[in-house]
């Protein structure tokens, strides 16, 4: 049975673009392929901590298995994040683009998941591979809205782009290297040129819906 992990980073319900597509795709690989099931994290309206003091000193002990248990329940909630995602083959993130970037709710989870030891490693010493990514043989959809235009590939606002770019960055590092982004444009414009790139988006997830 294929897993899928649905990271959802809209603060909005139901009238986030992001959200309703996120859902509509998975509602299509389940038709599409049958066997599949589905793990929603939410991190877009709940309050996942950020990392702090205690995180980092926990995260970086330098004898992971010497950890004392206060360490321990400091990363408590990352283990069971990267549980999640290391259980799962595919990963899919509904993410909007806030100020160029991405939610704070999202970039939370980022650094829940993000994590030395766990999800990648760092080996000073080697010229060749100094970060190491320990996740494998998975790959990730990106589903991102945004107010503007133009933050594609090529596109007139594409250097202001630090959502879908940055997350697949992040994501590589741990080791997800096969990332798919279909985007909708125009949300704060509406009309027709909203109109137009958000059926262009539902007919790209639904191509990708069969073989996701
Ligand atoms: C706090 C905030 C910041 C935003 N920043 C940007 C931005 O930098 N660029 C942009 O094109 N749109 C921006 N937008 C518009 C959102 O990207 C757009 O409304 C998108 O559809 C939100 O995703 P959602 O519909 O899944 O909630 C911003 C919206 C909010 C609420």
């Amino acid at each position: 049975m294929k897993r899928i992990l649905a990271v959802n980073g809209s603060p909005r319900g139901e009238r986030s673009h992001s959200r309703r597509l996120l859902e509509s795709f998975l509602q299509a690989c389940v038709a599409e392929q049958g066997e599949v099931e589905v793990l929603r994290r939410e991190v877009g309206r709940g309050n996942l901590p950020h990392v702090d003091e205690a995180w980092i000193a926990a995260a970086f002990h330098p004898q992971p298995a010497q950890r004392p248990a206060p360490m321990q329940a400091a990363l408590a909630l990352s283990d069971e994040l990267i549980d999640e995602l290391f259980a799962a083959d595919r990963l899919v993130i509904a993410a909007p683009m806030y100020n160029f970037a991405i939610p704070s709710g999202l970039k939370a989870w980022v650094d829940q998941i993000v994590r030395i030891g766990r999800t990648f490693d760092f080996i000073p010493d080697d010229p060749q591979q100094q970060y190491r990514p320990l996740l494998h043989g998975k790959s990730a959809l990106i589903i991102t809205s945004r107010g503007d235009r133009g933050y594609g590939a090529g596109g007139v606002n594409a250097a202001l782009n630090h959502a879908d770019v940055y997350l697949r960055a992040v994501l590589g590092l741990i080791g997800i290297e096969r990332v798919a982004v279909v985007a909708v444009e125009n949300d704060e414009f509406g009309g027709l040129a909203f109109a137009d790139s958000y059926h262009a988006a539902e007919r790209e997830l639904a191509e990708l819906a069969a073989n996701f």
